[in-house]
């Protein structure tokens, strides 16, 4: 389906980039940009530069650059129109009549579309299986595990029956082709030809992505058989280690609150749910990954962890802790009583009291202390040591001092050692950290003038109208150091483009394009004034006169070293009049 071709134009003009890139990346405020941590590689200082008037994203970490579309087709794979429908849609703008037209769209967006398509109709079917005869022992432990009716609709739970094929058979009928159904992960091809369901007689929980859309299942066991879990396999829809299990109907209220539950398993989060708290997500049996926290991170600052109580929640909740500090999330933990999960929990004692729990949850820092003595005591030095080398990485990933002081005193009260002794061992053992948000550096590479005339032209319309002529007619195109720069620029708009930062990069190398970034996001830069712009061309005028000097004063030098007076007196008479209007122009 097509767009009118205007319509992009008007999208990226009205949609504004920070706040779209905003959704997926924590941006802050730095000078006239927002910077965050780059989505497009790993990193633990944030490169990624977010720039509001000039609609335009670079990182200095990876090089990873453009505009609001190019952004959403990266991060969502989209393709071009698809993209400018979806930044429309994010800002709100109505999306016109559409032209069909075929083929516009990408084989993978097809595939996805497809995959969509399959993961919906199978929910459908394991949600109606659900209803069926064969389904009742299972109705009956929903019942059991205190599941209304609601939940069930809501978290779209469903039955995967025992015959090996019946999903195969219905979406076989439903027409989806051999390779869609292959690449779902949901059917398993048989040696012997045609499929078998992945999912056999098992409780089925749908999974989905950001969106509310489907994407995998999990199968939970209906008795002890092995594995309990089932899930679907990594596809295009799904990658196990970027998702987290009800986040899509967590995240206005983790928004709200500022703060997520976070629990291991799915039926610890319909329970938390049903018992009235909905910012809670699941990880899901996979340690927490980064992604993952970064995701959180975006709605909210603040994670409360509800693992099992048992030694693998143990081990997860340090493995978490650690990772949401590094991520510089605020971190509380709740361990309930009676060893029981939080589905147990609430089962047993109910949702008041799960709630109440939930509010004095403490703040990790006692939970470390706690854990120091839990695991190695204090009865003996070499106890106390370990527990020390146990602690200090997770102090190590504290940003806030003032918290990692307070940790420090805790742990040294616990555990009976003088916190000048923690301090010691800390700082022998601290991992650098860089303390807050670091800036690009500015740039420095190119005079100050130069840089502020590559700012005017971009910005200011009325400023290319005058500068531009005047850079050909007194020809000092040349003079910038950042010629290349310059050149592509005002080709843009001698050609009559106005100059929009995601093409112009588009037509430099990689590293003009990151001097163009240093350019543009420097946050040293005073605001441009077109008023200076006299200025900053005198400047390049000077700085060409004293070039011209120092190339006279070599072929003076040149004649007198091959006796030819009478050149050499030429040339004396050229500089001062080069001297001269050295003068005037410093003037
Ligand atoms: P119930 O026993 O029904 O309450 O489920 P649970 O969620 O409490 O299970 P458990 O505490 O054993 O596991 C917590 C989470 O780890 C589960 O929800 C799953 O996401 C994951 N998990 C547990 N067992 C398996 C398994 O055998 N395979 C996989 N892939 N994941 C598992
Ligand atoms: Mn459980």
């Amino acid at each position: 389906m097509g767009l009118p071709s205007d319509f992009s134009r008007h999208v990226k003009s009205a949609a504004d980039i920070v706040r779209i890139i905003g959704e997926q990346v924590r941006l802050k405020k730095s000078g006239n940009n927002y910077l965050g941590l780059c989505p497009f590689h790993q990193e633990k200082t944030p490169s990624f530069s977010v720039h509001s008037a000039r609609q335009f994203y670079y990182c200095f970490g990876c090089g990873a650059k453009g505009d609001v579309f190019q952004f959403v087709i990266a991060t969502e794979r989209l393709s071009f129109p698809e993209a400018v429908r979806r930044v429309a849609q994010l800002a709100g703008i109505p999306v016109p009549q559409e032209v069909p037209y075929g083929g516009a769209s990408s084989p993978e967006a097809r595939l996805r579309a497809a995959l969509h398509e399959v993961h919906q109709r199978a929910l459908e079917f394991y949600r109606k299986q659900l209803q069926s005869s064969e389904a009742s022992p299972l109705r009956e432990i929903i019942r059991n595990r205190g599941v209304t009716a609601e939940t069930v609709e809501e978290f779209g739970l469903g039955f995967a029956p025992g015959k090996g094929s019946s999903l195969a058979s219905f979406l076989l009928k439903e027409g989806f082709p051999e390779k869609v159904l292959e690449e779902s992960g949901l059917l398993l091809r048989r040696d012997s030809g045609g499929f078998r369901d992945r999912f056999r007689n098992r409780w089925i929980f749908p999974i989905a992505a950001e969106n509310g859309k489907v994407v995998a299942f999990a199968g939970r066991a209906i008795g002890q058989e092995q594995p309990k879990y089932l899930n679907s396999p990594e596809t295009p829809l799904y990658s196990k280690s970027h998702l987290l299990y009800n986040l899509f109907r967590a995240r206005e209220a983790i928004r709200n609150s500022d703060s997520a539950v976070l629990v291991e398993g799915y039926m610890d989060a319909i329970a938390v749910h049903q018992a009235g708290v909905q910012n809670v997500v699941a990880s899901c049996g996979t340690s927490l990954t980064q992604r993952q926290v970064q995701k959180l991170s975006r709605y909210g600052r603040e994670v409360v962890v509800n693992y099992d109580p048992d030694l693998a929640g143990k081990t997860a909740t340090d493995r978490s802790v650690s990772i949401l500090l590094e991520e510089e999330m605020s971190v509380r933990i709740l361990r309930l009583e009676g060893n029981m999960d939080p589905d147990q929990f609430i089962q047993k004692k109910g949702g008041e009291a799960y709630r109440a729990h939930l509010a004095e949850a403490e703040p990790f820092f006692r939970y470390l202390a706690a854990r120091v003595l839990e695991t190695h005591g204090k009865s003996t030095p070499e106890a106390k040591v370990a527990g020390l080398n146990f602690v200090l990485p997770f102090v190590a990933k504290v940003p806030n001092k003032l918290i990692r002081a307070e940790l420090v005193a805790d742990i040294a009260q616990k555990i009976d050692v003088s916190p000048g002794i923690v301090w010691d061992t800390f700082r022998e053992a601290a991992v650098a950290r860089r303390e807050s948000f670091q800036l690009p550096r500015a740039a420095t590479r190119i005079p100050s003038a130069e840089a502020m005339l590559i700012r005017l032209l971009l910005d200011s319309e009325e400023s290319r109208q005058e500068v531009v002529p005047v850079l050909r007619q007194k020809d000092l195109l040349s003079e910038f150091e950042a010629g290349t720069i310059v050149s592509a620029l005002v080709g843009m708009i001698e050609g009559g483009s106005a100059p929009d930062m995601a093409s112009l990069a588009d037509r430099l190398e990689e590293a003009q394009q990151r001097l163009l970034a240093e350019i543009v996001f420097d946050r040293e830069a005073r605001p441009v004034n077109i008023d200076e712009v006299s200025t900053y061309i005198l400047a390049l005028e000077r700085k060409r006169v004293q070039r011209e000097r120092v190339s006279l004063q070599h072929r003076i030098q040149e004649a007198q070293k091959q006796s030819d007076g009478q050149l050499a007196m030429e040339l004396l008479r050229e500089q001062q009049h080069i001297d001269r209007r050295l003068a005037e122009l410093l003037q």
